[in-house]
């Protein structure tokens, strides 16, 4: 199987979001190629949109196979007297997955790694799988952490994505366990990932610029 994970950041307003999926839901079911990915599981797509947008999100792909919703991050904190935060615990039963790390998040957040080992314990404490991005061999990994994206900072929405080659020498280097996936993120598109595609080691994509057309992300759905 290859994960799909669509990030739309902080990009699209309310009704950018209903033209998005009145776009992708029908498009979705009426491909059969998208179809036949989706159902016999060669494909799992996990829509990240900000917050506010993931329960109208949720109810308008509920009747996709294969499709399924994500947050963009989660509170370092747990219930309680924390205003403006969104916690894992009120996600629960929202979200399948929750991206951990961003290097956004660490960049223009501050977020440390003590954060990041906070979240991913309320993660796994809320049954929320988290998606762990690292920006290379630096950063912390968890061994119990299903998920390992890479991404490096130079290729996310640049354009310039490394290449397989690059990707999977990082991956060497990374003390990864026997049953952690592996995703790459980092100016993926429907023209590139052809060269990662195939390869067993890399078992999914996180996808941002890309994935804020959703003719730009069907097109990805199709080339996987
Ligand atoms: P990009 O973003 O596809 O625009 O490079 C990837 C990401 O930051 O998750």
């Amino acid at each position: 199987m290859k994960y799909l994970i669509a990030n739309f950041k902080a990009n699209l307003n309310h009704l950018d979001i209903i033209n998005w999926l009145e776009i992708f839901v029908p498009e979705t079911q009426k491909n059969t190629q998208i179809q036949q990915k989706l159902q016999s599981g060669e494909i799992k797509v996990v829509v990240c949109p900000p917050f506010s947008f993931l329960l109208p999100l949720k109810k308008k792909i509920s009747g996709l196979t294969g499709v399924v919703c994500g947050a963009q991050d989660i509170s370092r904190f747990d219930n309680g007297r924390y205003t403006g935060e969104v916690t894992a615990q009120s996600l629960q039963g929202v979200v399948e997955y929750a991206i951990i790390g961003h290097s956004e998040r660490r960049s223009s957040f501050s977020e440390t790694e003590s954060d990041i080992s906070q979240k991913l314990h309320f993660c796994r404490q809320y049954q929320i799988k988290p998606i762990l991005c690292i920006r290379g061999k630096e950063d912390k990994i968890d061994p119990d952490t299903p998920i390992v994206c890479y991404e490096p900072p130079q290729s996310i929405g640049t354009g310039d994505n490394l290449s397989l080659d690059e990707t999977l020498k990082t991956k060497k280097q990374l003390p990864l366990t026997p049953k952690q996936l592996f995703f790459y993120g980092g100016s993926v598109n429907a023209h590139d990932i052809h060269q990662y595609r195939a390869n067993p080691e890399i078992a999914g994509f996180l996808i941002g610029t890309a994935s804020v057309s959703p003719t730009d992300f069907l097109a990805l759905l199709n080339a996987v």
